[in-house]
């Protein structure tokens, strides 16, 4: 008995500095991982797109998780980023990108891919970049005749939202507010061609190759009537471009509401 006793105070008297190296230990590990844990937000933060008005559509397929900067406000996102090191593009067509932009006077930047024979109608330079229009009603005026062939709306509210990662992106590197997407045929007879997508596939038909490789406005209509387009001999009172009859600012409302 009094063996097993002395031995059980030996067996306390080890285990107390035990149990004490034991709470070191995880305090001292608690430390660390707080400190990587730091160091990972840190490193999250810098890289991370800075995220108002639209969203940054990464070149991988990696589907996009919730926004891990939701919660910090505008004013956070500033002190990381650096003042206007990027600028909003003003070009009516970039050769770069090969898209064509108009500045709406109602707010964003409306975007547009467009082929050659779209390019030629809207008497775009096909094998130069060149700038908007300095006068506002008459980009207003392109604005609407561009929108005709559909496209894609950003709302940028500083060129400060086009630092990514450490560079400048693209506008068209990021998530439009919303597009609209059709094929438009303007016949030389008057009236217009719309070819949407199927509501249930959300797809055009098959043969789209043949829009594509029109050569001119007629051979579009061509092309567009035989997949199935729809005509309307007014422009101003196609139904199928109801659309141009709002700014798009106002359609981005209607949408979200
Ligand atoms: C701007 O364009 C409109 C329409 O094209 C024209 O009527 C107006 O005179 C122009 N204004 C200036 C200042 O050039």
């Amino acid at each position: 008995m009094s063996e097993s006793n002395k031995t059980m105070k030996a067996d306390e008297g080890q285990q107390q500095p035990r149990a004490q190296r034991t709470r070191l230990s995880s305090t001292h590990l608690f430390k660390v991982l707080v400190l990587v844990f730091t160091v990972v937000i840190l490193i999250w933060t810098f890289q991370q797109p800075l995220r108002r008005g639209f969203t940054y559509r990464p070149d991988t397929n990696v589907a996009e998780g919730p926004d891990p900067l939701g919660e910090l406000s505008v004013e956070d996102h500033n002190i990381n980023s650096p003042n206007s090191r990027c600028s909003l593009p003003t070009t009516r067509y970039d050769i770069q990108t090969g898209k064509t932009s108009c500045y709406p006077s109602s707010g964003g930047i409306w975007l547009a891919d467009l082929g050659p024979v779209e390019l030629q109608y809207l008497g775009i330079n096909r094998f130069d970049s060149t700038e908007r229009s300095e006068n506002q009603s008459e980009e207003d005026h392109f604005c609407h005749e561009l929108r005709k062939f559909g496209g894609s709306w950003y709302d940028p509210k500083s060129p400060d939202d086009l630092w990514v990662g450490g560079e400048c992106s693209e506008l068209d590197e990021f998530e439009p507010v919303f597009s609209i997407d059709r094929q438009v045929a303007f016949p030389a007879k008057g009236g217009v061609w719309v070819l949407g997508k199927d509501k249930e596939t959300g797809r055009y038909p098959i043969g789209m190759a043949g829009v594509r490789n029109s050569l001119t406005m007629d051979e579009r209509s061509m092309v567009l009537e035989r997949l199935g387009a729809v005509y309307c001999d007014d422009v101003a009172n196609c139904h199928l471009l109801d659309d141009l009859k709002n700014e798009p600012h106002d359609l981005a409302a209607g949408q979200n509401s």
